[in-house]
């Protein structure tokens, strides 16, 4: 069973190359992301084209909101998986957004405000310690902001204890590719490409250094399954996305009596 000092995934560990050491590891996130905030957006772009807008919405699709209801997106960053939540619960729904970094929140505010999402929240707070009462989100989602966490199982428990019963936890994040091929190529261009593109653009090579080798150095899609079902969650699936570099796991609060540990993994076809 997977738990808190579960042994990390194959590749860089803290401490090795620009990741921080875990101690330190909060500070230099928020940090990365103080300093990045205002190309942050541009980079997603030039970085993934179209597809990261694409990936939110199968996650956002995951969430299964309906009109009316209330959502929490931790980790928001500039707000874009927020935003598409906010579409799906309409004007009488209701988004709350959070993120340690007031840059990057600012950014998201900002755009909400541009397109007139009148039913988003934006407030600072840190994930592993969420200023919200237990039960109630109809779910809660986190986009590729979880691996950024100092204590993973601690961001993914408050996220499980601020949802309903019966609500949904997704987590959109990077993952290993599964597919050898495509994977040979995604580590050259994420060793390669990616820094020298986000350097140039953000000025600040080390965050793009710091994107795969956190990525390498982050939990299998096993532990993570498994810190769900530790935090009261069930039917956890697990869905690849384009070859597997990006993954979602969904869960469901369960009610105070249930547990089902079973993982569901699929495959979609981008
Ligand atoms: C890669 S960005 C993702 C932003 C956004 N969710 C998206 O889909 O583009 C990661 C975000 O997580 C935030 N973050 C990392 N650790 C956090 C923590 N412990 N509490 C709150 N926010 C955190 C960072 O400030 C950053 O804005």
């Amino acid at each position: 069973m997977a738990t808190a000092e579960a042994k990390q995934n194959n590749g860089v560990l803290p401490g090795e190359g620009v990741l921080p050491a875990p101690d330190d590891k909060h500070r230099y996130v928020r940090e990365m992301f103080d300093a990045i905030a205002p190309t942050y957006d541009r980079l997603n772009s030039v970085l993934s084209g179209p597809l990261h807008h694409y990936w939110r919405r199968v996650a956002t699709a995951q969430a299964a909101l309906k009109p009316g209801n209330r959502a929490l997106d931790v980790c928001t960053g500039t707000g874009d998986f927020a935003l598409e939540l906010a579409k799906v619960v309409g004007e009488t729904g209701h988004i709350d957004a959070t993120d340690f970094s007031a840059p990057m929140l600012q950014i998201g505010e900002q755009k909400a405000r541009n397109k007139n999402r009148a039913n988003t929240a934006w407030a600072i707070a840190d994930t592993q310690e969420l200023p919200f009462a237990d039960n109630g989100f109809d779910a809660v989602t986190v986009g590729f902001g979880i691996r950024n966490v100092s204590d993973v199982p601690r961001g993914i428990r408050e996220m499980a204890r601020v949802a309903k019963p019966g609500g949904r936890v997704v987590i959109l994040e990077f993952g290993q590719p599964t597919n050898k091929t495509f994977d040979r190529v995604y580590r050259w261009y994420s060793k390669h490409v990616m820094p020298r593109i986000g350097g140039l653009v953000s000025g600040r090579k080390s965050a793009y250094e710091y994107l795969p080798e956190s990525v390498a150095a982050f939990y299998t899609r096993e532990q993570i399954a498994a810190f769900m079902r530790e935090a009261g969650l069930s039917n956890v699936s697990v869905t690849n996305l384009t070859f597997g570099t990006v993954v979602i796991h969904c869960g469901t609060k369960s009610a105070p009596d249930v547990l089902q540990n079973e993982v569901l993994e699929s495959e979609a076809t981008s």
